[in-house]
C-alpha cells in the first residue's frame, strides 16, 4: 500500500504542507482581518492540535508514498512551542531510497532573528519569509499589529547568515494597498541572494473580502519590472513549482511570480496539506478535509494509515484555480472554503 501514488489527473504527491498552529502574531488584512480574528476568536485548543508524534508519523507515511519535501506553515509556525524538536524529528525521516526530506518553513519573520540558528541546528533546510512592503507605514498597515519592517529584515539576514538559504521572499500584492511597493521591493532585492516572489492575491477562505479588482496580474508586474530592470524567463527548477521564475539579465539574481488567479498551475499541483488539527486537504480551496487525527487517535496501524492516505490521493481531482474563472461571484461565495491561517497557504 506504499510507493509513489498519483491522483485522477496523474499528479504525484511530492510536497506535504503541514500547518502546526492556527495562531499568528500578525493580522494581515488579506489573511486574518481583525474584524474576523478579534480578541474573542476561538482558536484551536492544545489537545486538538496534532502532537509531534502524530505529525512525524504522518510525514513518515507520506514519505513512503513519494513525498520529498515538507513545509511547515501556520498561522505563524514559529509560535508553536518546541518547533525545533519537531524539526529534529522530521529531519530523521528518509525517502524510500534513503535520502533526507527537504524541510522548509514559511514564516512572517518576526521571530527569525531569535530562532534562526536553533532552527538550522535542528535540521531545517530553508525558510521563505513574507515581506509585503519595505515602507514601514505600508508594512504596518498590512500586518495591522504595528510590527516594524526593520525586525523582519534583520531576521532575514540572520537566517541567511545561519545558512537557511536560498531564501525566498513572498510578497502578496493587493491593489490599492501595496502595489506601489512592487518596484521598490524589486530594486531592494535585485543583486541580493534573496529571490523575491510576487503573489497574486487569492480568494482563500471566506473572511478576506476578496475581489478580482484587487488582484494585480503577474503579467503587469513582470512588465513593470522589465521596463526598468530587464528580465528573461527561466525554466522551472522542479515540476509543479508554484512560481514562474525570471532572471535579471544583468546577473542580479531572479524573481518569481505566483499567478494562481491569472495563470493557474493546477495541472502539475503535487501538494497535499495537513491542517492544524490533522485533516488532509487535497487542495488549498477544498471545502472539506479528511480526518487523519481521528484515525490515528482511534488506533489505526501504519499500514491502515498509509492505505487511507493512498485512497484519498487516488480519488483527488481538485483544480479550483482552473475553474475559478467560470464561477460567478455568487457561486464562489456559496462555496465553503477553509481559512489560510488554518491550512497554511
Ligand atoms: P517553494 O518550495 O519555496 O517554491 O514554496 P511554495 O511556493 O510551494 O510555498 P509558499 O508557502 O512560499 O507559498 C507561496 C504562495 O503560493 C502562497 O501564497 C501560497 O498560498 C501559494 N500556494 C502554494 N501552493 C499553492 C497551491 O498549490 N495552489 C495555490 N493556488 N496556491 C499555492
Ligand atoms: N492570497 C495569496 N497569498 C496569501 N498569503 C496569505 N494569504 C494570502 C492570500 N489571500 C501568503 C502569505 C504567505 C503565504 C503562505 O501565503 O503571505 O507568504
Ligand atoms: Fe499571519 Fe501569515 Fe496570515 Fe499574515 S499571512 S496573518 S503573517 S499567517
Ligand atoms: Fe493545487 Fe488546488 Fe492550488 Fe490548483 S488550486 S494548484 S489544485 S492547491
Amino acid at each position: 500500500s506504499t510507493g509513489v501514488i498519483t491522483d485522477r489527473l496523474d499528479r504525484p504527491m511530492r510536497d506535504l504542507r503541514i500547518s502546526i498552529t492556527d495562531r499568528c502574531n500578525f493580522r494581515c488584512v488579506y489573511c486574518m482581518p481583525k474584524t474576523v480574528f478579534g480578541r474573542d476568536y476561538a482558536f484551536l485548543e492544545r489537545d486538538e492540535l496534532l502532537n509531534f508524534d502524530e505529525i512525524t508519523r504522518l510525514a513518515r507515511v507520506a514519505a513512503a508514498h513519494g513525498v520529498e519535501k515538507l513545509r511547515l506553515t501556520g498561522g505563524e509556525p514559529l509560535l508553536r512551542r518546541g518547533i525545533e524538536e519537531l524539526i529534529a524529528r522530521l529531519a530523521e525521516l528518509r525517502t524510500p531510497d534513503g535520502r533526507p526530506l527537504e524541510i522548509a518553513l514559511t514564516t512572517n519573520g518576526a521571530a527569525l532573528a531569535v530562532k534562526a540558528a536553533a532552527l538550522k541546528a535542528a535540521g531545517l533546510t530553508r525558510v521563505t519569509v513574507s515581506v509585503d512592503s519595505l515602507d514601514d507605514s505600508v508594512f504596518q498597515a498590512m500586518n495591522d499589529v504595528r510590527f516594524p519592517i526593520s525586525r523582519v529584515l534583520e531576521g532575514l539576514h540572520v537566517a541567511h547568515d545561519a545558512g537557511l538559504g536560498p531564501i525566498k521572499i513572498n510578497m502578496v500584492v493587493k491593489r490599492g494597498a501595496n502595489d506601489h511597493e512592487v518596484l521598490p521591493m524589486a530594486r531592494h532585492f535585485h543583486g541580493t541572494p534573496f529571490s523575491l516572489r510576487f503573489i497574486e492575491y487569492m480568494d482563500v477562505g471566506t473572511s478576506n473580502g476578496w475581489s478580482l479588482d484587487e488582484v494585480v496580474p503577474s503579467a503587469e508586474i513582470v512588465e513593470m519590472i522589465d521596463r526598468e530592470m530587464p528580465l528573461e524567463p527561466l525554466d522551472p527548477h522542479v515540476p509543479g513549482e508554484t512560481a514562474a521564475r525570471w532572471r535579471f539579465r544583468d546577473g542580479g539574481g531572479e524573481i518569481g511570480v505566483i499567478s494562481s488567479v491569472t495563470k493557474a498551475f493546477c495541472g502539475t499541483c503535487n501538494r497535499a496539506r495537513i491542517s492544524t488539527e490533522g485533516r488532509l486537504y487535497t487542495c488549498l480551496f477544498a471545502s472539506t478535509g479528511h480526518d487523519l487525527r481521528a484515525l490515528m487517535r482511534g488506533g489505526v496501524d501504519d499500514a491502515g494509515l498509509a492505505a487511507a492516505m493512498g485512497a484519498i490521493w487516488d480519488a483527488r481531482d481538485d483544480r479550483y484555480s482552473e475553474v475559478r474563472a467560470s464561477l460567478t461571484p455568487a457561486l464562489r461565495a456559496a462555496r465553503p472554503k477553509i481559512e489560510m491561517s488554518y491550512i497554511g497557504g
